[in-house]
Order: structure tokens, then sequence, then C-alpha cells
């Protein structure tokens, strides 16, 4: 990240930070970033999803020293307790719980909305994170969908749109309409839905014959679709809440190349079961030494910033895509970027909404509703 990156006093952040250790288990070369300020979120109840490891338990720390409740829906309920241990140990009074939720099952999807509903709890943020990448073989939802399109994309849409009522509900906080975070810089207020995309969009090809990769599978070709897929559906979330008055900012993020264990998941996916238990891939070991060196990888405090800004920050617009802004995009400060060439065309994005919906058989109101 360039000197200038780093002094530019931007509103809505802090000032610059001198990273310490981070939660990563290995040493990297301390860098400067500039942080997010996070409003006052008392009162606020966000929902994480894979917040039990990485990118996503660094933004639920975030959320609640802000004062966010968490709600934390988790696929495994073990490594659920243990995020929620470590964030009670940073954050001592977090007002935090985990919910059972597997993306990778629409019945799943819709228990988790089913309880929430029955909570009838407004939700004000939602961060769509949760995400597994490019398992060697081809596996499958519940559902029978290619795995990296239905756990990141259709799980995550099917989860918004039944969690729409509750999303609409999400009114003024405590704090007032100039701190709470949810009316952006152009004036809407509404929840916040930010989408976890990944600069592998910008590679992203919609195959509209083979969508679930079953003709032919790449592991990297379905990871980088499924990206896109989200990131041309939190673009077409915020268009078609606009039109329609559905009083949601939908925006997305992006966050570099950061240090996590998706990089050790391997063809276990890390569910700890497969093949790779204690034996990390090549790339896990080639992103701890570029992390090591502070080249092109940074660590997770850094890599959260994009989704934290996208989700908390007053300045933050719906449709808009944050990532880091150094270099390539693979690490830094976080900051608006353009959004890639593949998912700006709106009218494939309304196609796989409507061919998503169809897939997911969970539908989004057609139109206002009352
Ligand atoms: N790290 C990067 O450099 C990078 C780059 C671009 C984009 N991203 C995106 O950032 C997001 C977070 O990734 P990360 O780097 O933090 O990876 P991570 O450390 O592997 O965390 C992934 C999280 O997703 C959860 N998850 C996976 N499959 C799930 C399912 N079927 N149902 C519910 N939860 C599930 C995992 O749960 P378990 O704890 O049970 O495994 C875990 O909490 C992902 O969407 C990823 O694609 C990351």
């Amino acid at each position: 990240m360039s000197k200038a990156a780093v002094k530019k006093a931007t509103p809505g952040r802090t000032a610059p930070k001198k990273t310490t250790r981070t939660s990563s288990p290995v040493r990297h070369r301390a860098r400067r970033y500039t942080d997010v300020v996070v409003p006052d979120l008392s009162g606020r109840r966000a929902l994480v999803t894979g917040a039990s490891d990485g990118i996503g338990l660094g933004l639920a720390e975030r959320l609640a020293r802000a004062g966010a409740e968490l709600v934390l829906p988790v696929r495994n309920p073990a490594k659920g307790e243990a995020a929620v241990a470590r964030l009670r140990a940073a954050v001592p009074d977090a007002v935090v719980g985990t919910r059972p939720l597997d993306l990778a099952s629409l019945d799943s999807v819709a228990a988790l909305a089913d309880d929430l509903l029955a909570d009838g709890r407004p939700i004000d943020l939602l961060v769509a994170n949760a995400g597994v990448m490019t398992p060697p073989t081809r596996h499958t939802t519940a559902d029978g969908f290619e795995l990296q399109l239905g756990t990141n994309h259709l799980g995550h849409m099917a989860l918004v749109g039944l969690l729409l009522p509750l999303l609409r509900s999400s009114g003024p906080g405590t704090s007032g309409p100039s701190t709470s975070g949810f009316s952006t810089s152009d004036g809407r207020p509404g929840a916040r839905v930010t989408t976890m995309s990944s600069a592998a969009a910008r590679f992203g090809v919609i195959d509209w014959a083979d969508l679930n990769s079953e003709r032919a599978y790449s592991p990297v070709r379905a990871y980088n679709f499924s990206k896109l897929a989200q990131l041309m559906f939190a673009l077409e979330l915020d268009r078609r809440s606009r039109a329609h008055g559905w009083g949601i900012v939908s925006n997305a993020a992006h966050p570099g190349t950061t240090y996590t264990g998706l990089y050790a998941a391997g063809p276990a996916l890390g569910t700890g079961t497969g093949t790779s238990a204690g034996e990390p891939p090549r790339m896990d070991a080639v992103m701890r030494r570029l992390l090591g060196l502070g080249v092109m990888v940074q660590p997770v405090e850094m890599g959260i910033l994009p989704a934290l800004q996208a989700v908390t920050d007053v300045t933050a617009q719906g449709g808009t895509f944050y990532g880091p802004d150094g270099v390539g995009h693979f690490t830094g400060s976080s900051a608006p970027q353009r959004v890639y060439r593949a998912a700006t065309d709106e009218a494939a994005a309304s196609r796989l909404w409507d061919v998503s919906e169809n897939l997911t058989g969970v539908r989004f109101p057609d139109g206002p509703v009352g």
C-alpha cells in the first residue's frame, strides 16, 4: 500500500493504524492501514454467516465491539462455540449466539429463517460471508447444486429472500440516524446487506447451459462463477430494493487476499473430515510465506475492512463494491472500487436472479411490498 493511501483522511475512517499481531497463526510483517470507523451499533442485530472462522469471525468481533447483538449461523456447532468463546474473551459484554445453518442445504436455510422469523426481531445488518473455495472434485449440495454455486450464491440468496421481512423491519437506531450507519450518504435508510464476493469474480463467466458444472467441472471456474453470481446478486438486490422501495441497502465487498483457513480447507472443505486432515495443501504454505513477507497477502484484521465499511460506514453506498485499495486490490485499506465488467451486465443479473429463484424456490416480491 502506498504511503499516500495510508495518509489520506477519508470520511468515516480513523487515523492510520499500525497493525499488531493478528489472530492469524503466523507472523506477518507489520503494516499500516486506515481503519474503518464503526458507528455505535447498540440495539442493532447483526447476522454474519461464516463467523466460526476467518474473516467472518474478525467481522463479528468488530461488530460486537460496536455494541451489535450478533446472530452467528454456523454449520459446525463446536467451531461455533469456540468462536463465541473467542468473541467473549475479546469483548466480554458481547451479546452473541449461534444458530445452526448449512448453506449447502435449502432445508437448513429455511429452518434458520423460520427460527428467526419466529423471533420476529428485525435484522439490521446481514453479512453474507460464508464460503467454500475450489474443492478439487465436484461436490454437490443437498439439493444437487454444484457446491460453490449452491453454498456461496444460492444458499445466501435464499437466506436473504426468506429474511426479507426482518430486514425490511429494521428501523432507526438507538443512536439516531446521523450515526446509526443505516442511512447511506445518499439518504437511503434501511437494513444493510453486504455480500462477500472476491476478486475472482473478475474472471467469472456465466455458462447458462451448465450453471451447475454438470458437463465439465473446473474448481477455479466454478468458484469464479459463484463469486460473480454473488456480486451480481448484491447489485441486483440494491436495484430491486430501490425500484420497489424494499428499504434495503445492498452492496458487496471482497477481502483481497487474506490469510485464513480458506487456503487450508482443501478437499475436506474445512469440515475436518476429509483427506486434508493434518496435511495442509501447498497453497496454504505459499500464503503463509507471502503473509510473513508482507507481499500480496494480508492478515484478517485488514481483510475484514471492506465488508466492515460496506456494512457499517455511514458513507457506504448501496450498489457499491468495496475492496482493498492497494495495487491490484490484494491488500490495503478499504475503498469503493470499480465493479468488474462481467458484473455490470444488468440484463444478465436479472436473468441470473430469475434462474436462481427458480433453482431455490425462494421468490422475492415482484414489486413493492406493503
Ligand atoms: N481469504 C481470502 O483471501 C478471500 C478472498 C476472496 C474472497 N474470500 C471470501 O471471503 C469469505 C470468507 O472466507 P474466509 O477467507 O474467512 O474463509 P474461512 O476461514 O474458510 O471461513 C469460511 C467460513 O464459511 C463457513 N462455511 C463454509 N461452508 C459453509 C456452509 N455450507 N454453511 C455454513 N457455513 C459455511 C465456514 O464454516 P466452518 O467453520 O464450519 O468451516 C467458515 O466459517 C468467503 O466467502 C470467501 O470466498 C476470501
